[in-house]
C-alpha cells in the first residue's frame, strides 16, 4: 500500500489503464495449513473425482487416468495439484482441450489453453503412469502407498494421497469419489463407499467403489491383496470386509462387531453418517498403526475391541466432521480416544472415569503435559499422546463441567451441525458455550492452549 501511495500518478494511471478486462491470475500452490503450507491448492473447489486405476502388484505399474470435476473460484490462468514427482504425468486435458503442464516435487502446474472465469465448473483429466512410493513423515513413519508381499497397504494420513493420485490435497475440499481399479484376477482391491461393480476378464478383475459422501482425500484407500472379501447386512448396516487370508476364520466375527458398536455410537452421537461401513485387516503389523478411511478403516492386525470402537468413532469425528487445519487434530483423536473410554465403559471393561484417572495420573513433571492440545507445535507431534489423551481428558472435564445432558447435546450438536464439513477448535468452544449457557474460556485454556498440568 505504501509503495503504491509513492508512485507518480502518472504511472498508477498506467498500471490501471494496462489491466486486462480478463485478470485471470495462478491459483495458490497451498491451502496455506502451517503444518504443511504445500498441501492443497487455492483458486478452485474439488467436488468429485473419478480415479481410474490399473495395477500390478508384481512389477509395481501403477497406470491412472484421474478426471477430477471442480468449480474455479477465482478466474485461473493455472491452477496446481498435488502429485509427487515419482509419478509421470503424461497427459492433461481441461474442458477436453489439452492443457500444458510442468511437474516439480509434489506440485503439478496445469495451465489451461484458454482461461477458467470464476465460478466455472470444469473437468480435469489427468494420465499418469508409474512405481508408488510411500512419504515418510516429519514423525518418522509411513504413509501413502506402502507396499506389501501382495499389494499394497494405502493408508493416507496426514499426506499419502498425492503418493498415488492428483487432486486438492489438503482436508478442507472435500469431495465424492468413484474408484475404478483393476488388478489381477488374484488380487482384490477395495477402497472407501460401496462396492457397486465387479466384472472379470482376461486374467484381471475391476472393481468400481463409489464413495457419495464427501470425504477428505486423506481418509481415501485403495487396498490391494490377496483378500477374503464380504458385503453383508449386519444389523442396519451394509458391513464390507476386506480380510488378509490368513486370518479368513476371524472374517464372521470381524464383520459382526461393527453393528453393536455402531448402533451405540449412533445413539450417543446421531446417525452414522455414511452409506457402508466394514474395514480392511490387511496382516501388516510392520506399518505399525490404524486409519479410520472414511466407511472402511484399515488395520495392520485384528483389532481389539478398544481399536474398533477408536476407528469407528472417527467415522463422526475426524470423517464426517473434519477439522479446518492440521493443527486442531484434538477434535479427531481426542474424540475417537473418548469413544473408546465410552465403549470400554458400555461394554464393562473400563469406566470412563477410571480411563480418565489412569491418564490424569500422568506425573505433573511428565513431557506429556508440556504439549497443549489444541497446537501439538508441529507436525512431527501430530499423532503424540497429549493429543490422544489429554484431548480425551479435555472432553470428560467438559462433560464434569457441563452435566451430561449438555454433554451429549454438544457431541451430537457438533456432529449434525458440521456433518461432511470441516470445523475449528475456535468453532467447538463456541457450540460447547452455546449448546451449555455457559462460559468456558477457563476450561478449555487451561486444557487446550496452556502447557501444564491443570488442577481438577
Ligand atoms: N489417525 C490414526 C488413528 O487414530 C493414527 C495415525 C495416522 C498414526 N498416521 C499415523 C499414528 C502415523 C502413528 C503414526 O488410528
Ligand atoms: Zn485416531
Amino acid at each position: 500500500m505504501k509503495r503504491l501511495l509513492a508512485l507518480p500518478v502518472a504511472t498508477l494511471l498506467t498500471l490501471t489503464l494496462a489491466v486486462p478486462s480478463s485478470a485471470a491470475t495462478a491459483g495458490a500452490p497451498g491451502a496455506g495449513d502451517p503444518y504443511f503450507p504445500t498441501q492443497g491448492n487455492g483458486g478452485y473447489d474439488a467436488l468429485h473425482y473419478d480415479l481410474a486405476l490399473d495395477y500390478n502388484p508384481s512389477s509395481d505399474a501403477l497406470l491412472g487416468v484421474a478426471t477430477m470435476n471442480a468449480r474455479a473460484t477465482e478466474e485461473l490462468s493455472r491452477f496446481n495439484l498435488d502429485l509427487v514427482d515419482d509419478l509421470t504425468v503424461r497427459s492433461v486435458t481441461v474442458q477436453g482441450a489439452a492443457a500444458a503442464f510442468s511437474q516439480s516435487g509434489t506440485e503439478l502446474v496445469v495451465t489451461p489453453a484458454t482461461a477458467l472465469p470464476n465460478g466455472q465448473a470444469f473437468t480435469v483429466v489427468v494420465r499418469y503412469d508409474g512405481k508408488p512410493t510411500h512419504v515418510v513423515d516429519p514423525d518418522g513413519s509411513r504413509d501413502g502407498w506402502i507396499r506389501t508381499s501382495d499389494g499394497v497397504y494405502n493408508a493416507n494420513e496426514p499426506q499419502g494421497a498425492m503418493t498415488w493420485y492428483p487432486g486438492n490435497h489438503h482436508m478442507t475440499d472435500k469431495a465424492t469419489y468413484r474408484f475404478t481399479v483393476t488388478v489381477p484376477d488374484t488380487r482384490v482391491a477395495v477402497a472407501n463407499g460401496d462396492l457397486t461393480s465387479r466384472s472379470s476378464g482376461g486374467g484381471r478383475t475391476t472393481y468400481v467403489w463409489d464413495a457419495r459422501e464427501p470425504m477428505a482425500s486423506y481418509l481415501t484407500t485403495v487396498s490391494i491383496g490377496k483378500f477374503h472379501l464380504k458385503d453383508e447386512k449386519v444389523g442396519n448396516f451394509r458391513v464390507i470386509t476386506a480380510v488378509d487370508p490368513k486370518l479368513a476364520d476371524k472374517a464372521t466375527a470381524f464383520a459382526q462387531r461393527h453393528a453393536p458398536v455402531l448402533d451405540y455410537f449412533s445413539g450417543l452421537f446421531g446417525p452414522y453418517p455414511f452409506s457402508s461401513t466394514g474395514g480392511i485387516i490387511d496382516h501388516e503389523p510392520n506399518v505399525g498403526y490404524a486409519l479410520e478411511t472414511q466407511t472402511r478403516p484399515i488395520y495392520p492386525v485384528v483389532p481389539s475391541e478398544r481399536l474398533l470402537a477408536h476407528e469407528l468413532a472417527h467415522q463422526w469425528f475426524g470423517n464426517s466432521v473434519t477439522p479446518a487445519r492440521w493443527q486442531d487434530i484434538w477434535l479427531n483423536e481426542g474424540f475417537a480416544t473418548y469413544g473408546e473410554w465410552l465403549w470400554q465403559e458400555k461394554t464393562g471393561t473400563r469406566t470412563v472415569q477410571a480411563s480418565f484417572d489412569a491418564a490424569y495420573a500422568t506425573p505433573a513433571d511428565d513431557a506429556f503435559w508440556q504439549t497443549p492440545t489444541a497446537d501439538p507445535g508441529g507436525p512431527e507431534n501430530l499423532f503424540h499422546d497429549p493429543v490422544y489423551d489429554r484431548g480425551a481428558m479435555t472432553l470428560h472435564v467438559l462433560r464434569e463441567a457441563v452435566g451430561d445432558t449438555a454433554f451429549f447435546a454438544i457431541l451430537k450438536a457438533w456432529a449434525t451441525e458440521h456433518r461432511y464439513g470441516n470445523a475449528d477448535t475456535a468453532a467447538f468452544i463456541a457450540l460447547a458455550e452455546r449448546v451449555s449457557g455457559r462460559q468456558l474460556d477457563a476450561l478449555f485454556d487451561a486444557w487446550l492452549f496452556k502447557p501444564g498440568k491443570p488442577a481438577l
